[in-house]
């Protein structure tokens, strides 16, 4: 097969953090900076003494490159090697491993398994609850940073990367290797092993599907150590479960995923309200609501909705002209007074390039702190009803938050995603139209004020809706969501909870809200 190798170069600690342009970026930097220093005490407090069992086990794994492992006695382990994402959770691994080889990474698994602890690996680093190092104390983390390969075929157009890719590596390598792409999420730092396993939602999603929904094979080592491949005809139900609950089921080495051209003309869109009271804004939203609820809605139309401190952005990517974006008629069906701004971009990249200077991910994409995140889910027969949407907006207003870094997202979905048979993937919200994520920083830690801030914008939405069982996705983790396994893969969980006991009944794949095996 004609395959074009690739070089690869590693981004992740290397990729600044983009500039902000309002001092109100450069605040909430410095907040959430502050958050990572707020750690200093903890990486050079004593730690308790490392499993001498789990110990001998990788230095003899890594015997020729000791470099490869870090345990809790190391000076530095979690400003080093550990790495919170989520300050506001403290977490104390067992070790943390950066293995070269699948065949390394398959015998640190059997040396957790034998020393009886729990395993996750970590791609971008990016999980809100810091599941990647395991979500909680003990557990062995496979660090899959060293796993950069890339390939393209180009007879059938499918690429083959490994599992340490970032998502902004991904999109270099798609493009400069034939001009292709796949849909994915908008923050450049988040990687690819913890994204195409448990959704992968973006702009290009209502074309394409979610970036799981690319995902054609892998290759992965199960809980006893065995490397194997899933697919439509190879451990097809492993594959349903990587497809959306990976983290419970294995580690992903290799993605095989089709891709398409990447779209060439783009038009970037951004209404800006920034004026008035918050409660001011409910009409507005409720357009965007009957907008996009619209089922004919043109699937190359992609928009969300961003409310801040600073006022309401609603903005949004038109896979095609200024002028077939302009027929829409959007921003006079919004009718309310504000700034907009509809640019033309004629590069894939520098479409890209423009998502992550997004406001919001400006903010929060490569950048550590102390948050708090929540969603729930919204189906064309569960929109907000116009007293939710206005308790909300007065919520907004009114409401003690505790923190000036605030944010609440409204993402439409729809399209591509929901053409897919619920059961044929372990992401099981199919019918959702768009989600909402609410999200705070805190000032140093998280005050119980923000925590209730960000629980009081659900209850708002949910008191309006009391007959509505809500979902969540488990992509924006929520450590605090009661039964959560449930509202992240709803359905399918019970046929989750039989792989599971095929592939790992002794629960060595665990994180906080992981599928737990059935018990019969
Ligand atoms: C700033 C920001 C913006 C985001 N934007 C979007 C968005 O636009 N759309 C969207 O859908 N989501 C978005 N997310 C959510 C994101 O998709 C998830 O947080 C994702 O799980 C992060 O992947 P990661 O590899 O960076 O994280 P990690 O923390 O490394 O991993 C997350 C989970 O996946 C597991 N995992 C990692 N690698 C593998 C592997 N190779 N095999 C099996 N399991 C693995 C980990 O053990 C962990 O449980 C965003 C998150 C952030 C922080
Ligand atoms: C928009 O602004 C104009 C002029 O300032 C004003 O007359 C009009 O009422 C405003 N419309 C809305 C919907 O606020
Ligand atoms: C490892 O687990 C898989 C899946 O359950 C099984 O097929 C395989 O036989 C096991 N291998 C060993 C060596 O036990």
């Amino acid at each position: 097969m004609p395959a074009v190798p690739y070089n690869p170069t590693r981004a992740r600690d290397a990729r600044p953090v983009s500039s902000g342009s309002s001092l109100f970026a450069a605040a909430l930097k410095a907040t959430a900076t502050m958050g990572l220093l707020s750690m200093l005490p903890l990486a050079l407090a004593a730690t308790t003494g490392t499993n001498p069992t789990l110990k001998s086990c990788l230095n003899n794994v890594f015997a020729s490159n000791k470099g490869a492992v870090s345990y809790p006695t190391d000076l530095f382990y979690q400003l080093t090697a550990v790495k919170p994402y989520n300050t506001d959770i403290k977490v104390t691994p067992a070790a943390v491993t950066r293995p070269t080889t699948t065949d390394e990474v398959s015998r640190v698994v059997q040396c957790a398994a034998a020393a009886g602890l729990k395993v996750q690996p970590r791609s971008g680093g990016h999980s809100y609850g810091n599941y990647c190092i395991g979500g909680e104390d003990g557990a062995v983390v496979v660090d899959l940073v060293n796993f950069q390969k890339f390939s393209m075929d180009t007879n059938t157009w499918f690429a083959t990367f490994g599992s340490g890719t970032l998502l902004g590596d991904l999109t270099d390598r798609l493009f400069k290797n034939g001009g292709r792409a796949i849909a994915h999420g908008t923050c450049p730092q988040v990687g690819s092993g913890g994204h195409l396993t448990i959704g992968g939602l973006g702009p290009l999603s209502r074309q394409y599907g979610a970036a799981l929904d690319h995902v054609e094979e892998v290759e992965v080592v199960l809980a006893n150590g065995t490397i194997t491949r899933a697919s439509n005809t190879q451990n097809t139900d492993l594959f349903f479960a990587m497809k959306g609950a990976a983290a419970s089921f294995g580690i992903i080495t290799e993605f095989v995923v089709h891709t398409e051209p990447a779209p060439a003309d783009t038009t970037v869109f951004a209404y800006h309200i920034q004026t008035g009271k918050k409660s001011s804004f409910a009409n507005t939203f409720a357009a965007w609501q009957d907008i996009i609820s619209d089922p004919n809605l043109d699937r190359k139309f992609s928009t969300e909705v961003v409310i801040t401190e600073l006022g309401m952005i609603i903005s949004g990517t038109y896979f095609g002209t200024k002028e077939e974006y302009k027929a829409l008629n959007f921003e006079q069906r919004l009718a309310q007074n504000a700034t907009v701004s509809v640019t033309t971009l004629d590069n894939w990249l520098g479409t890209v390039t423009n998502w992550a200077e997004n406001e919001a991910l400006k903010l929060i994409g490569g950048i550590s702190g102390p948050f708090y995140s929540k969603s729930l889910n919204f189906k064309k027969d569960t929109l907000i009803p116009f007293n939710g949407i206005q308790n909300l907006f007065n919520y907004l207003e009114t409401a003690n938050k505790g923190t000036p870094a605030w944010f609440v997202i409204f993402d439409l979905e729809g399209g591509k995603i929901n053409d897919v048979p619920t059961d044929q993937t372990a992401y099981a919200h199919r019918d959702t139209l768009f989600y909402v994520q609410t999200y705070a920083v805190g000032i140093l830690k998280l005050s119980d004020t923000t925590k209730n801030f960000i629980n009081g914008i659900n209850k708002v939405i949910q008191d309006a809706m009391p007959n509505v069982n809500f979902g969540a996705y488990a992509g924006y983790v929520d450590p605090q969501l009661p039964n959560a396994q449930q509202a992240y893969w709803q359905s399918n969980l019970p046929r989750l909870e039989q792989v599971k006991r095929k592939y790992d009944p002794t629960d060595v794949f665990h994180n906080p809200q992981s599928v737990r095996p059935a018990s019969s």
